[in-house]
């Protein structure tokens, strides 16, 4: 697989084209960040463990049905992926309340959310990505209703299959968040489902594991990512 021009250089991820047209790759950088940029750092071998934690993440979806980007992982931090038209929305799923949730809103963090809350962010640093609602997004023409409609049933269908998962290796899925792309005017899931993108706490003591261990220093990042992968990837060839 030739690596062609670079196509975009986000936070974490790199983007290339290669020499078929419908096909990208995805590099899993070290960079590492948090508060809209203002904490950096990079994490020796971080870029290598998210990317075979999400390639093993879509292919446990893509088992069940769910629509996604990923067409194989490649060695170390690369992955090939569908070319999508991204969708500049960023939708937040959650199963228990944490974070900005319990920082914006009445609610304490830890309260289960059952149904789940989904919250979906308007995709601009600029503007901070600012919360939307349906007609917001409707408005804004980034979806139609039906369209719509279609994010919000996948992005529920990941939580249950992913929530399901994770509890069978004793880790509660706090929240996560999802990005859609269009490819051939279909919808399906990009970017990457990882450490850096999930909520997740230990079932039996609460600890922190995944990015939180590094937004608020509370320990080893890079011990409790490897940690982490090792139990997804566990039963993987
Ligand atoms: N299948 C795909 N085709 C094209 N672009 C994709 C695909 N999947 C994800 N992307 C885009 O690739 C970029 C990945 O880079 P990265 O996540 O580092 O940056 P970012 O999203 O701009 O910044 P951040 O996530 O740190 O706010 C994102 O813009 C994402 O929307
Ligand atoms: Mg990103």
């Amino acid at each position: 697989m030739q690596k062609g021009d670079l196509l975009y250089e986000g936070k974490a991820k790199s983007v290339y084209r290669t020499e078929n047209e419908g096909v990208v790759l995805m590099e899993f950088r070290d960079d590492i960040t948090a508060f809209d940029g203002g904490k950096k750092d990079s994490l020796e071998t971080k870029g290598c463990v998210n990317a075979r934690v999400s390639a093993s993440l879509f292919r446990l979806l893509m088992e069940h049905g769910i629509p996604t980007h990923f067409i194989e992982l490649l060695q170390d931090r690369f992955m090939r992926v569908r070319a999508l038209n991204m969708i500049p929305l960023e939708v937040i799923v959650r199963n228990v309340a944490a974070g900005s949730m319990s920082r914006n809103y009445p609610i304490a963090e830890g309260t289960p959310l059952n149904p789940p809350v989904i919250v979906i962010d308007y995709k601009d640093d600029s503007r901070h990505d600012p919360m939307l609602n349906d007609d917001l997004i409707i408005a804004l023409k980034i979806l139609t209703p039906e369209e719509l409609t279609r994010v919000r049933d996948i992005a529920l269908r990941v939580n249950s299959i992913l929530m399901q998962f994770f509890s069978s290796l004793g880790i509660t899925l706090v929240d996560f968040k999802l990005e859609f792309g269009k490819a051939d005017g279909e919808i399906m899931l990009g970017d990457e489902i990882s450490m850096d993108s999930m909520r997740l706490w230990d079932k039996r003591t609460g600890e922190s594991l995944d990015k939180d261990v590094y937004r608020f220093s509370k320990g080893d990042v890079m011990e409790v990512y490897r940690r982490v992968a090792e139990k997804i990837c566990a039963g993987e060839g």
